[in-house]
């Protein structure tokens, strides 16, 4: 018989079967992640209420296309039989609670592989599956991963630590559960057994925030935050005012370093024993560091961005001006690469957003479903998995299920 449930054939991903239970952005970003890489993603939400992310403008028609839209009760008892069924045939299964909260209500690892040997358990949490007392039940949002974990001390202006947004710690960890169950289901192929990953948010900042804390756990001082977005090692590096608005740029590499002191006119200051020629840095405890600050900070002044980036690519100076979103949509670049897309919404709007990222040769990538209304799949869902029209009209009145609307 035919399946109801249609995902069309494309990309790397296609035939996989990825369900997942999550709200708001880490979790569902990561699953979406499968989504727009073609596997088949069954959206997983509680039969009483819908995710959070549904109350906001925009943003859920973005971080929830291709989907398939599922609203269960997982925890009831007839809700879970339905929610095994599910995963009989998935290759990945991802949830992000606080904690380890389906092991909790008896849906462990063990009982998903007593069902399939073979599945990929991705469990997201802000603290991890185990731990103390204290934290691991804990719920978790960008801000409270990013403190935790050290991240957000190092972020800010040197007066004051600052969150790095728009919620980058759930991005990150997003990326982590898609790497990582990626990385098992390579693992699953080749021994036909599954594999339970536990990713903490605050240990994925923790890896992606270690650059500075390296030196303070080996001996040396703990880094100072930015000053006005400049970096806080090494000069030449981060935010600068041209005349006309802002630029940054990375002075990094021996003909990078050589090419901007002979350009700001203090060539003299190199070929000493403290900075040799082809020194690749200018670190901000270096003698000559204050003087080309002072010397780059003056010089765009003066100049406007555009000569600025020319003059910085003529010497292969990494740079960019700092974009706003007018000129991101009309950039040569976006323009060329398709870096916006646009599709139409299940009530028939346009809606305009990022294209899929990225780009694979072989197999490209498309939209090719917007954001499922609440719930819309459900029976089709449930049919595929053998239950008749009465059994899932009964599963609704017990609110097992709820059927939601066909948009
Ligand atoms: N069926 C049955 N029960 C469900 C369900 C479903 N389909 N989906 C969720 N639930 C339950 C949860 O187990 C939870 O029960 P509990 O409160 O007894 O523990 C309850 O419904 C609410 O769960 P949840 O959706 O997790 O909402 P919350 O407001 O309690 O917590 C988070 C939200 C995001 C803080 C929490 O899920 C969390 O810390 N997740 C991990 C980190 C994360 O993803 N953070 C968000 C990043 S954007």
């Amino acid at each position: 018989m035919t399946k109801k449930v249609q995902t069309p054939k494309f990309g790397p991903l296609a035939g996989m079967k990825v369900v997942f239970s999550a709200i708001e952005i880490a979790g569902p970003f990561s699953a979406q992640m499968f989504a727009e890489w073609g596997a088949e993603v069954i959206w997983i939400e509680h039969s009483a209420y819908a995710d959070t992310i549904r109350v906001q403008p925009n943003y859920p028609e973005l971080s929830r296309r291709n989907l398939h839209a599922l609203s269960l009760n997982v925890f009831s008892d007839e809700g879970r039989e339905v929610f095994l069924k599910l995963i009989e045939d998935a290759d990945v299964f991802i949830e992000a609670s606080k904690g380890p909260a389906f092991a909790k209500r008896g849906i462990t690892d063990e009982l998903l592989w007593a069902r399939n040997k073979k599945l990929v358990i991705g469990h997201l949490s802000g603290f991890g599956q185990y731990g103390t007392a204290e934290y691991t039940n804990l719920a978790a949002y960008n801000t409270i991963a990013q403190a935790f974990s050290g991240y957000l001390m190092q972020n800010g202006d040197v007066d004051q630590p600052m969150p790095a947004f728009p919620y980058t710690a759930d991005y990150m960890a997003g990326f982590a559960v898609t790497s990582s169950v990626l990385a098992a289901v390579y693992g699953a192929e080749k021994t036909g057994v599954g594999e339970s990953i536990d990713v903490a948010m605050y240990e994925v900042m923790l890896r992606v925030g270690q650059y500075y804390m390296m030196d303070y756990l080996n001996g040396g001082e703990m880094c100072p935050r930015m000053t006005k977005g400049k970096d806080p090692l090494y000069c030449g590096c981060g935010l600068y005012k041209c005349s006309d608005g802002y630029i940054v740029f990375e002075i990094v590499g021996g003909s990078q370093v050589s090419s901007m002191f002979e350009v700001l006119g203090i060539s003299d200051l190199l070929g000493t024993e403290e900075i040799p020629e082809g020194t690749q840095l200018i670190a901000r405890s270096m003698s000559c560091g204050e003087i080309l600050e002072d010397k780059l900070d003056a010089f765009f002044a003066e100049k406007t961005i555009e000569e600025s980036l020319a003059l910085l690519a003529s010497y292969k100076v990494a740079g960019a001006k700092v974009l706003d979103v007018e000129d991101l949509q009309s950039n040569p670049q976006y323009v060329a690469r398709d870096s916006f897309t646009e599709w139409e919404t299940m009530s028939g709007d346009k809606c305009k957003g990022p294209n899929v990222m990225p780009k694979f040769k072989n197999n490209p990538c498309k939209v090719w479903r917007a954001t499922p209304s609440y719930g819309m799949d459900t029976a089709d869902i449930l049919s595929d998995l053998g239950y008749s029209d009465e059994e899932i009209s009964g599963f609704a009145e017990r609110k097992i299920v709820n059927v939601g609307k066909k948009a």
